[in-house]
């Protein structure tokens, strides 16, 4: 295949992207489910606005003339097919997600998407010629922030989880997933698991701060860490507040915060890289002068070593059973994602880094702290990352920001790297 060459030997200069038509795309999208009074929006997987986004992305890829599938878990790839490649090559593809976070930005994924859609519009301009189709994809619930797991689509497309599997997963509102996609109208009929891309590469904001601490423009990412995600139910007694002994309490509110400060504090005990955060917590019935009788919590355990994230998840499940005797609370825990470090194909992260170089753009090679499609993809073709700057390091916040000439950097990386793959048709 084309990773086969090295990386020095990249192919001559892809025409540049016009970024204003990008920008231009991003702020349309970012119109649906926007937050009022930010430049931020709230997409979750297959509500009303995550509908209303992919008809929007449908849209621009029909008006490029793509052959756009939706398979089975709502996975949509627009295929560009120009005159002179060969149709039926496995296409390079590019591409990530266009579901947000309750509280997303217009970056997270949706620049991935949008920039892949700038490239082939860019190719199709110039009238570039290519060897092998060029394919971009936006997959089904990303974040699993509604629906666990993350990554949901792209895990599927792979033959990580049966499409069955992921239909019938109940979100936290408790709508299942084959009723919201019937009701969107994206439960299409092309196959899933898919064909594997001749090879994935991806662009996405860092969401971090590592880019911006270093002035670096480019971040060439050689690997994703470790994502495990637990829900974990903690049933006491419901009892009145100001009546019940400190010592005869049955309080899941306490044990629930007891669990929030023990991940704390085992992500400082482990040391960087290690993380761990308790995003969602539910106490029922939520009261001011009632001792909670339930609480719902999630636990997010990441890690770029595996073994270290065991250790961790280990250590958890021994809190929770020394927590559980001390305050006479019933725990239960259920996984809800679980995804092991990846390290992407060398060749495709040395061709990223040349081409940046190439471009006279600074470059950075770093891990992903946050979960992405491509990491699923690389389980079936080589793949790879490219990440722009994120202002403050700041992500998952509607002011998420990444500069216009970090994106229009990003964009021309993503364009030379896709046209490297798909092979110059001389
Ligand atoms: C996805 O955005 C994740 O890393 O949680
Ligand atoms: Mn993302
Ligand atoms: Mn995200």
């Amino acid at each position: 295949m084309a990773t086969d060459s090295p990386p020095n030997e990249i192919a001559a200069p892809a025409p540049t992207v016009d970024a204003g038509r990008l920008l231009d795309r991003l702020a349309a999208l970012a119109e649906i489910g926007a937050i009022e009074g930010t430049e931020g929006c709230s997409r979750l997987a297959f509500t009303d606005a995550d509908g209303a986004g992919r008809d929007l992305v449908v849209g621009w890829m029909g008006d490029l003339g793509l052959d756009v599938s939706v398979d089975v878990i709502g996975n949509v790839i627009g295929i560009w097919r120009p005159d002179g490649c060969d149709p039926d090559a496995a296409p390079v593809l590019t591409g990530s997600h266009i579901d947000t976070v309750a509280t997303g930005g217009r970056y997270d994924g949706n620049l991935g998407v949008l920039a892949g859609l700038e490239v082939i519009e860019t190719f199709a301009s110039a009238g570039t010629p290519i060897c092998r189709p060029i394919g971009v994809a936006f997959f089904s619930n990303e974040e699993g922030s509604r629906f666990a797991p993350d990554m949901m689509g792209s895990l599927a497309y792979v033959g990580g989880l049966s499409v069955e599997e992921a239909l019938a997963t109940v979100g936290v509102d408790g709508a299942i997933v084959v009723d919201e996609l019937d009701r969107i109208g994206y439960r299409g009929s092309t196959p899933c698991p898919g064909r594997a891309p001749h090879a994935y590469v991806e662009l996405h904001i860092e969401q971090g701060p590592v880019l911006e601490m270093a002035g670096t423009r480019i971040g060439v990412v050689e690997s994703v860490q470790g994502i495990s995600w637990t829900q974990i139910t903690i049933t006491g007694q419901s009892n009145h507040a100001g009546t019940t002994p400190m010592h005869l309490r049955r309080d899941a509110g306490y044990a629930a915060a007891r669990i929030g400060a023990f991940v704390r504090d085992l992500a400082v005990d482990l040391g960087p890289p290690q993380v761990a955060t308790v995003g969602a917590i539910n106490l029922h019935p939520n009261l001011v002068n009632v001792v909670a009788a339930s609480a719902t919590l999630t636990v997010d355990l990441r890690n770029t070593d595996d073994a270290v994230l065991v250790d961790s998840e280990r250590r958890l499940g021994l809190f929770l059973d020394e927590l559980a005797d001390q305050e006479g609370v019933t725990i239960t825990s259920r996984s809800l994602a679980r995804s092991e470090p990846v390290t992407f194909d060398p060749t495709v992260v040395g061709l990223v880094e040349a081409v940046a170089v190439d471009l006279g753009l600074s470059t950075l090679r770093l891990p992903s702290g946050a979960g992405h499609d491509a990491q699923m993809l690389a389980r079936v073709c080589p793949s790879a990352m490219i990440f722009t700057p994120s202002r403050d390091g700041i992500s998952h916040n509607p002011s998420e920001y990444t500069e216009p000439a970090d994106i229009e950097a990003g964009t021309n990386v993503l364009a030379r790297v896709l046209l490297h793959l798909a092979g110059r048709n001389r």
